[in-house]
């Protein structure tokens, strides 16, 4: 349940109208719902209650101070995967004792600003990389704690994008590999083995695949611990999905998700971590946007609006449905129309959603694209010179921009003409 409902005709995110919020702030724009965030991350924490655990959000999915910084006081630890996520992680005042280091292609300047300023573990995911945290540490008379990520090689069963766990993905080290490396990590004196990572993809909308994944990392524990290494702490990654069409059959909940990991992995006596980022922060936003122009084509109507595919790009890069809804509630009984949603962006992949039933809209009507909180805002680029949209967040009836939409003169500044030419 999130809270964008339709309140007297029209759509409120909490106790705000959005249209109120598009006549202050302008189109496009994405919005958050502090409620929903909070929402999501108790749902997780109660679904983990009896396990020692911590949830650390995935930022990936929406790094805006404001949002870290709910999480953050709700308890929330944070899984970066960069310097910049790090740092966000820490000016939203998150400690480091909450923060895990994910990422293929951790350098070394990361390491030392995390082993410098403070971190919980790095989920190491191949030797060399290993290897390269084990010199930094030493060079910085530091020991790093780590879990190393295993690849089980189990197929998650969603976007060929977006799916992690097999053998084929460039991610973790092979299970069958993880003895050898673990009696490696053993060896260097910079390092400390402290569990277990894993993480098989994202958008997982059944809980057979986790679970297939978390039979072999409660295996490999045991053998592991009979290496002699301590594994007390399994972080189980992120990827449970949501309901992105709500006419569809619903994914797996955070309390199902619970369950199963208390089942296979709870008589370990093992700290969990997860790292969900979607489930939190996905329903938890929308994006409001106007249609410019209504285009009657040859076979079909277009609907241009002004949110392009540089604003949310999930559409155009991996074929994903949004909902788009519009901010007045459509009459009972009101006809459809068929439209292509479209950006004003110049290439055919500025596509929204293809023969999309919607009400008859006209010039000026505003929509929101739901399930846009996860994967929207940190993914959007300037593409055509369109400066980035501002976010914003409501919580009851308040609501606050926390991030302005540059000026044009903002983004033309960043740019410098060589005195040469
Ligand atoms: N942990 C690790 C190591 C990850 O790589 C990811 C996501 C997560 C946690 C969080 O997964 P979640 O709970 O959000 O599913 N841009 C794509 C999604 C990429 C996900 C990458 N890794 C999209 O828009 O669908």
């Amino acid at each position: 349940m999130d809270h964008f409902l339709y309140r007297d005709g029209r759509l409120f995110a909490e106790d705000v109208p959005l249209a109120n919020i598009a006549a202050a702030v302008g189109t496009p724009f994405y919005c958050y719902s502090a409620a929903t965030l909070t929402r999501h991350f108790r749902l997780f924490d109660e679904a983990l209650e009896g396990m020692d655990h911590l949830i650390c959000f995935a930022m990936k999915a929406n790094s805006n101070l404001a949002v870290l910084k709910l999480l953050g006081d709700l308890g929330a630890g944070m899984d970066v995967v960069s310097g910049g996520e790090y740092r966000r992680a820490r000016a939203a005042g998150v400690p480091g004792e909450r923060i895990v280091f994910s990422g293929v292609g951790k350098t070394a300047a990361e390491m030392r600003l995390a082993l410098e300023s403070g971190i919980r573990q790095f989920n190491v995911e191949s030797e060399p990389e290993m290897q390269a945290l084990n010199d930094v540490a030493l060079s910085l008379g530091k020991i790093a704690p780590i879990t190393i990520r295993v690849n089980p090689d189990v197929d998650a069963k969603t976007h060929e994008k977006i799916a992690t766990g097999r053998k084929q993905d460039k991610f973790g080290i092979p299970i069958s590999r993880a003895r050898a490396v673990y009696a490696h990590a053993a060896t260097l004196p910079g390092l400390k083995v402290i569990g277990i990572d894993v993480h098989i993809g994202s958008q997982l909308t059944e809980l057979a695949p986790f679970e297939a994944a978390f039979r072999k990392v409660a295996d490999l524990t045991h053998v592991l611990r009979a290496d002699g290494h301590d594994i007390s702490r399994l972080d189980l990654g992120g990827g449970l999905g949501i309901p992105y069409e709500r006419s569809n059959a619903d994914p797996p909940l955070p309390r199902d998700f619970g369950a199963m990991v208390k089942a296979t992995l709870g008589d370990l006596g093992c700290e969990i971590e997860i790292e969900p980022g979607r489930l939190i922060a996905g329903n938890a936003g929308v994006m409001v946007s106007a249609v410019i122009y209504v285009k009657q084509g040859e076979e079909r109507d277009f609907l241009i609006v002004d949110a392009a595919m540089n604003d949310l790009v999930r559409p155009s890069m991996y074929g994903a449905h949004h909902d788009i809804v519009p901010l007045i509630e459509p009459a009972p009984g009101i006809e459809a129309h068929v439209y292509d949603v479209v950006g004003p962006v110049c290439e055919s992949g500025d596509t929204f959603a293809k023969r999309r039933a919607m009400m008859p809209l006209s010039s000026g009507d505003l929509v929101a694209f739901r399930s846009a909180g996860a994967y929207g805002a940190v993914m959007s680029s300037e593409y055509n010179s369109r400066p980035l949209i501002p976010e914003v967040m409501v919580s009851g009836d308040h609501f606050a921009v926390i991030r302005a939409r540059p000026t044009f003169d903002e983004m033309l500044n960043r740019d410098t003409i060589p005195e040469w030419l």
